[in-house]
């Protein structure tokens, strides 16, 4: 018998955002008024969008302040220069930080275009462990299961690192670069270890065309082959679902 994760059902994504923007809030306070700063691993993807536009709305009306927060994204795809429209260095300043008043140097994202990838991989790990380590890891779920970008068969032990991407992964993103062919066949993820060592994990995964994935992860083995079963043997790791996400638990 394995673990089942913390789940949350919510009426619908904007509710279930605006709860974990609530927590992610306490957390920079709590932590800040400690003389800490509080390190997050933040994620792409259409998912935490709604999540992004809270924490803009905590900051702009609520005086929420990203000054003491040091972030961590998961990936980058490799070959995309930072200006790329699609890369997610692009996605994270356009979603977030553009909007709020996180210093520049607190902002970490693996490079596309890095010339030493194994050396920048190593440095990441590094600065994350300087960070004191991940305090919360914001994911979304692709369909093969992924985290980031750690696609079937990434080990549970697996560091930030480049990897291939599957073939059900580029054809999801085909139409945001405008075709297969100008998708990138490479990125840089953290790995499975990376993300499972973070204190704490919120998963977020909204709509019906991510309830046969869920279900797996949560209810499935813990396998190499569906990386977000992974989070049913993390101590704190919950998912944060719309009702459609949750139809087949
Ligand atoms: C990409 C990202 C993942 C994300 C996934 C799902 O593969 N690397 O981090 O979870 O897409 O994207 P969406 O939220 O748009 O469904």
């Amino acid at each position: 018998m394995t673990r089942s994760p913390n789940v949350t059902i919510f009426a619908d994504k904007a509710a279930a955002c605006r709860s974990l923007a609530a927590e992610l809030a306490k957390l920079i306070r709590e932590t800040n008024a400690t003389g800490r700063s509080v390190v997050l691993g933040l994620a792409t993807g259409s998912t935490p969008i709604p999540l992004y536009q809270e924490l803009i709305r905590l900051h702009s009306e609520e005086g929420l302040s990203f000054s003491q927060v040091i972030t961590f994204n998961l990936d980058e795809y490799l070959g995309l220069e930072r200006q790329h429209p699609e890369s997610y260095w692009t996605f994270m300043h356009r979603q977030l930080f553009d909007h709020v008043d996180i210093p520049a140097e607190n902002i970490h994202i693996p490079s596309g275009t890095v010339g030493d990838v194994a050396a920048h991989c190593a440095e990441y790990e590094a600065a994350i462990e300087a960070a004191g380590g991940i305090d919360f890891q914001l994911l979304g779920i692709g369909r093969t299961g992924h985290i980031g970008f750690n696609e079937p068969g990434s080990p549970r032990d697996s560091r930030t690192r480049r990897i291939e991407l599957d073939p059900v992964t580029r054809e999801d993103a085909a139409p945001a670069f405008g075709g297969l062919d100008k998708v990138p066949t490479h990125a840089i993820t953290m790995g499975c270890g990376t993300i499972l060592a973070a204190r704490r994990i919120g998963l977020l995964a909204f709509g019906a065309h991510k309830a046969a994935i869920v279900r797996e992860a949560i209810e499935g083995p813990v396998t190499d082959q569906v990386s977000a079963s992974f989070l049913q043997d993390h101590p704190d790791a919950c998912f944060y679902l719309d009702r459609a996400a949750a139809g087949q638990l």
